[in-house]
């Protein structure tokens, strides 16, 4: 397993050209399967969650071939609709191949995800969808065993979500722009994410209006053409790296990214005291001082994100005063918390609720990366601490950060991987 190799008091500065969106590539390769002729989506980052779904899709003999950033996928050749366990267990987003292949093929069987360092995180408003579609549900060893009604249609429905939930809205926006009818869903997901995937489907063939708002109506067609198509930037990559200047008074500049798409968080840093400025494509953060404290909730878009939650606290961990954490949408993900207090950092939590008291410095440590997200707050703190800091299972920040190291070498980082296996 690797490890990163951190030497800190690092000053973050520099230019980052930001990567396509990990959740937004991740729904739009899903829809590739319901397009008749071949798809081509460009900007996909080289991740180990994009490789994941490619070899899902691939195993059911559709041709799917990434090159550089561009996947090329053609479905003529599927011969079965089946996710395999192996598989859908390294990443939970793989259940968004169940809305495509059950409003194209009528049929799917795929392993139903587990819980995650995070959560919980169950899948029922997705099935529900479904059901209220005419589908028939069950799931059995493992797998979630779908059905079309007779006639091998799904049939437009109104629903509406229980919560607010990213993956549903997406799965079902792809089921639905295939069904008998119109669907109407509300109370949807408003990321950007949704966004880009709505808009890939307009641009197969797909009726959808409401994009952005939290009813979308869907008129079914009979079937959907393949498009040319590029990945929304990635706010969250973009929000990671602009972090690492609050921590460090550094000065980053991310290109090729949008500021429209991250403003929740960019008022968080100028309430931080960092100076924000943008442009069409591009957006820096300027920190002089140490961090102003802050109180942070996650909240669904436009909501402060939950994805980036733990940068913040990393920024906050160096604040001068105390700053309190609120996180509505996963019940776990505090994981970072004792990580990040390792690393000299005073946090505590209370049920949702983490108040962390600003410390001058962090002292560098050896710490275990838990989640995604979590572990670039731990690589941005260890950056920021003199001494060196071996930071454990980074095979988590490999599924979402695209060319991590030299992205951050770049910066100024002084970061090496190690491969514990040499
Ligand atoms: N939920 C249910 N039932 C469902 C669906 C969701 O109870 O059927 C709950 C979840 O357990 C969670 C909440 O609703 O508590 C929100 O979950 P959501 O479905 O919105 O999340 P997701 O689609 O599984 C995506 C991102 C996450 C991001 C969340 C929230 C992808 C591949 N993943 O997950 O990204 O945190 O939305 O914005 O798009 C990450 O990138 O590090 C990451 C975890």
């Amino acid at each position: 397993m690797d490890q990163f190799l951190i030497t800190g008091s690092s000053r973050i500065a520099g230019e980052v050209t930001i990567s396509g969106a990990k959740n937004a590539a991740l729904p739009l390769l899903a829809a590739m399967i319901l397009a008749e002729t071949p798809t081509t989506l460009h900007n996909v980052p080289s991740l180990q969650d994009v490789r994941t779904l490619i070899a899902l899709i691939g195993g059911m003999g559709i041709h799917i071939q990434k090159q550089g950033d561009t996947v090329t996928c053609d479905t003529k050749t599927i011969d079965n609709f089946y996710a395999p366990y192996d598989l859908v267990k390294t990443m939970r987003a793989s259940i968004l191949v169940l809305g495509p292949l059950l409003a194209r093929f009528g049929e799917a069987e795929v392993s139903l995800p587990g819980g995650c360092a995070i959560g919980s995180r169950p899948v029922d408003q997705h099935l529900k969808a479904f059901e209220a579609m005419g589908a028939t549900i069950s799931v059995e060893n493992g797998y979630v065993k779908a059905q079309a009604p007779k006639g091998g249609k799904l049939i437009g429905c109104n629903f509406s979500f229980d919560m607010i939930t990213v993956g549903g809205t997406e799965n079902v926006i792809m089921a639905a722009a295939l069904a008998k009818g119109t669907t109407v869903l509300g109370n949807c997901a408003l990321e950007p994410e949704v966004v880009d995937l709505a808009n890939m489907l307009v641009a197969m063939g797909a009726k959808i209006s409401g994009i952005g708002t939290s009813t979308m109506t869907i008129e079914g067609v009979e079937r959907l053409h393949g498009c040319e198509y590029s990945v929304v930037a990635d706010r969250i990559e973009t929000g990671s790296y602009l972090a690492g200047a609050l921590m460090t008074r550094g000065d980053v500049l991310a290109k090729n990214t949008s500021a429209l798409l991250l403003t929740p968080v960019l008022e968080k840093f100028e309430d931080m005291g960092a100076v924000i400025t943008t442009g069409d494509d591009w957006i820096r953060a300027q920190m002089t001082g140490r961090p102003r404290p802050v109180n942070i909730r996650t909240q669904p878009h436009p909501g402060f994100p939950t994805d980036m939650q733990a940068q913040l606290m990393a920024i906050s961990c160096l604040a001068d005063g105390t700053s309190t954490f609120i996180e509505n949408i996963f019940e776990n993900r505090y994981m970072h918390v004792p990580e990040l207090n390792r690393l000299g950092a005073s946090i505590q939590v209370d049920g949702h609720t983490a108040v962390v008291t600003g410390v001058e410095n962090f002292t560098a440590a050896p710490v275990m990366a838990t989640d995604l997200r979590a572990s670039m707050s731990l690589v941005m703190a260890a950056a920021t601490a003199e001494g060196e800091s071996l930071i454990d299972r980074i095979y988590h920040i490999d599924r979402g950060y695209e060319n991590v190291e030299s992205k951050l070498r770049a910066l100024g980082v002084n970061i090496e991987r190690i491969n514990s296996n040499n």
